[in-house]
């Protein structure tokens, strides 16, 4: 099976490409400038050429803050070309799993939020990526959309290395203590995509729909912050003390939610796949990053 994976230097499509190595599926990673999600015309001929099996939209504008002052870019590249990439593959017969965030629910909820829970976004990237979910559902019935949350990883940008490159130079940080969610590991993720993209092999279809898909267990920044950093001074890497802050006292730009846990219980229901608990995996990305760093001498 032939998977065109988009936003092809991203955490997922790295991950993707790694996971699915061995198995009997070819990834093929494309990203700028082939395709461009600000130019949908350049998503023609990329599948044409490749003509692949299933598609994942794993590109994003995943700058939260950012998106705040330029709303249009932000709608350009999480909805308008997810809807046009839908569009196409459902006059190629192709069938399409669009990745989406936790961030498209508001964070009121004391519960895990299900499937069926409302939306109710808060920020351009929330309201972008839920405009890119409705494009997808309603371009291709041959669907899936996959909410996932707090990715990490070796690759790309994201919160451990965040953590890891603050404790190289400053001895204190403070983490917001009050905001909770569940951290998801990218190589957990594409395990989860993977298999259910071998659902759809053999059943010739997809249980259309949504599914949540994020790491087990629950966590606020502070204790993700807390474990990267004992990890790493265990290992010789950067160490620094963590003092817990509440969200109020973080300045940024998009408001994060309070809680944004998603239950993923449909997922492994319907596909057999549960990611791991997010401990384990951020003790186990601290110590690739920091392998990764010994050769290339920074944590960026
Ligand atoms: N990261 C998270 O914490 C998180 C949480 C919830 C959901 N998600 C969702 O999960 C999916 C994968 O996220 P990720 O963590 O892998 O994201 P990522 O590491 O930020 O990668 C996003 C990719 O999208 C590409 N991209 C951005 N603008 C583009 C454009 N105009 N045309 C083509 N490609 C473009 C980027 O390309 P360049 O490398 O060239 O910039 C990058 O490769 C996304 O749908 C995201 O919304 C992520």
């Amino acid at each position: 099976m032939k998977i065109l994976v988009t936003g092809k230097n991203g955490q997922l499509a790295r991950s993707l490409a790694v996971r699915a190595q061995g198995h009997d599926i070819e990834i093929v990673l494309a990203g700028r400038p082939e395709i461009d999600h600000a130019n949908p015309s350049t998503f023609v001929s990329v599948l044409k050429s490749v003509a692949p099996h299933l598609v994942i939209n794993a590109a994003a504008h995943t700058g939260v803050d950012q998106q705040e002052d330029e709303p249009q870019r932000a709608f350009r590249i999480n909805a308008e070309a997810p809807a046009e990439l839908a569009r196409l593959t459902r006059l190629a017969a192709i069938p399409i799993i669009q990745v989406s965030t936790d961030y498209v629910f508001d964070g009121k909820s004391s519960e895990p939020y299900a499937e069926t829970d409302k939306p109710n976004p808060q920020t351009v990237y929330g309201l972008s990526k839920l405009a890119g979910e409705q494009a997808v559902r309603s371009e291709n019935p041959d669907h899936l959309v996959v909410r996932t949350a707090w990715v990490f990883s070796r690759y790309g940008r994201n919160f451990v290395k965040t953590i890891l490159s603050a404790a190289q130079t400053r001895k204190r940080l403070q983490v917001v203590a009050d905001q909770f969610g569940n951290p998801t590991e990218a190589h957990d993720l594409a395990d989860g995509l993977l298999a259910a993209a071998r659902f759809w092999r053999e059943h010739q279809g997809f249980l259309q729909g949504l599914y949540h898909l994020a790491g087990q267990g629950r966590a606020s920044w502070y204790e993700v912050a807390r474990q990267i950093l004992e990890i790493s001074k265990a290992m010789g890497g950067p160490i620094a003390d963590v003092e817990p802050i509440v969200g109020d006292q973080w300045v940024a730009k998009a408001p994060r939610p309070a809680n944004s846990e998603l239950n993923s219980e449909r997922f492994a229901h319907d596909f057999g796949y549960r990611a791991g608990d997010w401990r384990d995996r951020v003790s186990s990305a601290v110590g690739n990053i920091i392998a990764d760093s010994v050769t290339c001498h920074d944590i960026r």
